[in-house]
């Protein structure tokens, strides 16, 4: 009981503190295209602090910005060299995810699905600049991790046996490697704070507080209600949410399921916490949620009532009327054939009386996922690419420190670092 409290005290304490700031990129390929709307094969994009800020898709084939304020201070040229590195990075996972499933022992009648993600988190300080606190580059493969780069000891870390190979070979040129850690370090946060300025106004002053709701639906167990708390319509995505009892979180153990926080489509976020009680639990409920635009936090209290019970009433005495109505029908059918009844007006009104229940969705605006359009629908995987620096012949048969090397040249000359994403990990030969 110690350890919940000192360990809710910490998850109450973490949001909203420290000033941080993120930048990240997502590269999502599939082993074959699905026909579905807004699912495209490849699909990359840069998100800070959560919000997406440029955007590429296989279909659409160029790097656009997603923020009037990266449109307005980027010159053309990033966007042309931007589109041609994420052209190289599409031509690399269409490689690699065949690689993956090969050594995966898969074959081709699902899909699946090779992630990469690369980024830095800093934190403000007091004087404005800013520190590098973590850096993330990891791949996943069919949404578990495959293989990430510890920033610490610039190694790969590899969590299946099927990776293994793959960090041999990456660790293999440690120059990459330092390469990586430089990147995630330094240019990374550059970057940052240059995205920073420029879209000064819209961070910070967005900065959008949760409307929050209680209530509850029929459960699919008879005699139980499906209790909901949710919270949407926040940014940023940092939030502490509980389901109240009488005063009391409930936590896993007493049932209580969260979807996490999900992105709506219009760049806010929302949660939501489920738990079952009895229909006859007469205790106190409420949904208490704490974000850091508050002052205080949101306390909704349950009104006990259920949304959509009165609409299961209804559509059992809706039915019981039609077959009392058919069954009056048929009787009169059979006394009317038998001579016996006359009058075929009989037929009462009604056979239309199964009352429309009132909609009982309390869900509120804005709760659409956005799982299509480029979100991230899966967790996060990735992959290194060659990022437009090398031609594509030029891995072939050479000596991959030595292409390396030669790479990172190349990139000290500063001719390819015009965009914030130009980071490449892999060895230059056969990629994973
Ligand atoms: C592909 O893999 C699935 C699942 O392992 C298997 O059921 C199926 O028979 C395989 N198909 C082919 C063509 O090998």
């Amino acid at each position: 009981m110690y350890f919940m409290v000192i360990l809710l005290l910490f998850v109450t304490l973490s949001p909203g503190n420290s000033e941080t700031y993120s930048l990240n990129y997502i590269y999502t390929a599939l082993s074959k295209p699905v026909e579905l709307p807004g699912i495209h094969e490849f699909t990359a994009m840069g998100l800070m602090n959560d919000k997406q800020i440029d955007y590429y898709d296989s279909d659409l084939k160029q790097k656009v910005p997603r923020q009037d304020w990266m449109k307005e201070k980027l010159p053309a040229d990033y966007w042309d060299k931007g589109t041609q590195s994420r052209k190289s990075k599409e031509q690399w996972f269409k490689v690699n995810v065949n690689i993956l499933m090969d050594r995966m022992r898969h074959n081709n009648t699902d899909v699946h699905i090779l992630q990469w993600k690369h980024g830095c988190v800093v934190d403000k300080q007091g004087d404005g600049s800013l520190r590098f606190k973590t850096g993330t580059d990891q791949y996943s493969y069919d949404g578990d991790d495959f293989l990430s780069f510890d920033v610490d000891t610039m190694q790969w870390v590899a969590p299946v046996y099927q990776a293994l190979a793959t960090k041999t070979k990456w660790d293999g040129v440690q120059i990459l490697n330092q390469y990586t850690k430089g990147y995630l370090e330094k240019e990374c946060v550059d970057w940052l704070n240059k995205f920073l300025e420029y879209g000064d106004k819209s961070f910070g002053s967005e900065h959008l507080p949760p409307k929050v709701y209680a209530f509850a639906k029929q459960s699919k167990t008879e005699g139980h209600l499906r209790l909901t708390c949710m919270a949407t319509g926040f940014y940023p995505k940092d939030v502490e949410m509980q389901i109240r009892k009488n005063g009391v979180p409930l936590t896993k153990p007493d049932g209580v399921h969260s979807t996490g926080v999900l992105p709506n489509n219009d760049e806010t976020y929302q949660i939501r916490m489920e738990v079952q009680i009895a229909k006859a639990d007469t205790n106190d409920y409420d949904c208490y949620v704490h974000h850091r635009t508050l002052k205080e936090p949101i306390v909704e209290k349950w009104d006990g009532k259920c949304c959509d019970c009165s609409q299961t009433t209804a559509a059992i005495v809706g039915a019981v009327v039609v077959v009392v109505v058919l069954i009056l029908v048929l009787v009169l059918l059979i006394l009317w054939k038998k001579g016996k009844l006359y009058n075929t007006n009989a037929v009462p009104n009604g056979i239309n009386a199964a009352p429309r229940a009132p909609n009982g969705n309390a869900n509120g605006n804005g709760v659409n996922q956005v799982l299509l359009n480029g979100g991230p629908a899966v967790d996060l995987l990735k992959i290194p690419i060659k990022d437009g620096r090398t031609s594509p012949e030029s891995g072939q048969g050479s000596n991959s420190s030595m292409e390396s090397v030669a790479l990172l040249n190349i990139d000290k000359e500063g001719t390819t670092k015009s965009n914030a994403d130009s980071i490449s990990t892999d060895s230059g030969e056969g990629g994973i």
